[in-house]
Order: C-alpha cells, then structure tokens, then sequence
C-alpha cells in the first residue's frame, strides 16, 4: 500500500484525479468504515490540490441538518441548515453546487475570508439516502468545474457501495 501523500499540483487534472482516486483507493482497500474514508479522502485531497478546506458536513437530522465531520483546513462551521450557505443548498437539491465566486453567491456561509470558490458534492449511501456532502474550498476564484464534478461524484460513489456506511449518523 503507498502511504505517502501525493502531490498532484503540477498534473492536468484528470491525470492528477486519476492518480489521487487510484492512491485513496489503495489506502482505503479493506476499510469499510466511512469516518476513516471521509477523513483519508480529505487528508489526500487538501494535501494533493493544495486547496484551503476539505471535508464533509454530515447528515445528523434527515432532511434538515449537517453537522461538520472529518476535514482539514482552518476551523469549519458547526452545522449547517438544509437549504443555508453552499452546502445546505446542495444537501436540499441532492446535487453537486460548483460556486465560481462565493462573494457573488447569496447565503454563502464563510467559515474563512480567503474562500473564492467552491464545489459541494452530495454522498449518498447504497440505497440513494444523503449521507453527506463533500466541501471543497478554493482560494482561487473559478477552481472548480465539469472535470472536478465528475472526478468527485465518482470518488464519493464509494459510499454508495458500502453497507457499513449506513451508520454514520448512529455514530
Ligand atoms: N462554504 C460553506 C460553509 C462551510 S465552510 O466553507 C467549511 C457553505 O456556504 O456552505
């Protein structure tokens, strides 16, 4: 198993997915646990793109409510409502939100002044049920787009697959 953290910065970016998603999978081989998931996948992702926050709001009151999980980066926002800020946007729509310029997006949450961009992608479990949404900063404005959503959305799917994952709310 490679135990290193990859630095992708300098790759295209389906070459520096490719090489990152390949690199989550072989560390998360065997584990079927989703905070040891949630928290490599961000380790591996803020590390690898250099980006200003990664990690997940999780889903703690169905349809209403996201509590801050594994992330890195500077201190995160508590919870977050259904339908508040980037995130509680995309939990409500149960679709991926890419914010080219969160200054100019109403509602946008700032847990940080140096955020320009965003992505948010919704997870789901094996039975389509939100689990979660992943939250990706930039402090480049425009970071995120097509490539990055399908790249993600991908990555993520991983959650769907497992059965254990049910439990993250539980725990
Ligand atoms: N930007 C988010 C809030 C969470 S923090 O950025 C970590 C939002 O508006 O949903």
């Amino acid at each position: 198993m490679a135990e290193s953290v990859l630095d992708v910065r300098t790759l295209p970016k389906d070459a520096a997915y490719k090489q990152l998603n390949t690199h989550i999978a072989a560390v998360l081989d065997g584990i079927d646990d989703p905070i040891a998931a949630m928290a490599t996948m961000s380790c591996l992702l803020y590390h690898g793109f250099g980006y200003l926050w990664v990690g997940f709001y999780r889903v703690v009151e169905s349809n209403s409510l996201l509590r801050v999980g594994p992330y890195q980066g500077s201190l995160g926002c508590m919870e977050i409502r259904f339908g508040a800020g980037v995130c509680g946007i995309a939990a409500a729509a149960g679709r991926t939100v890419i914010v080219p310029d969160v200054t100019t997006f109403p509602g946008h949450i700032s847990c940080d002044a140096r955020s320009r961009s965003e992505i948010v992608v919704p997870v789901f479990d094996h039975e389509r049920n939100l689990l979660a949404v992943l939250d990706i900063d930039s402090e480049l404005p425009n970071a995120f787009d097509d490539v990055d959503r399908r790249w993600l959305e991908q990555l993520v799917a991983r959650f769907g697959r497992s059965h254990q994952l049910e439990r993250v709310d539980a725990q």
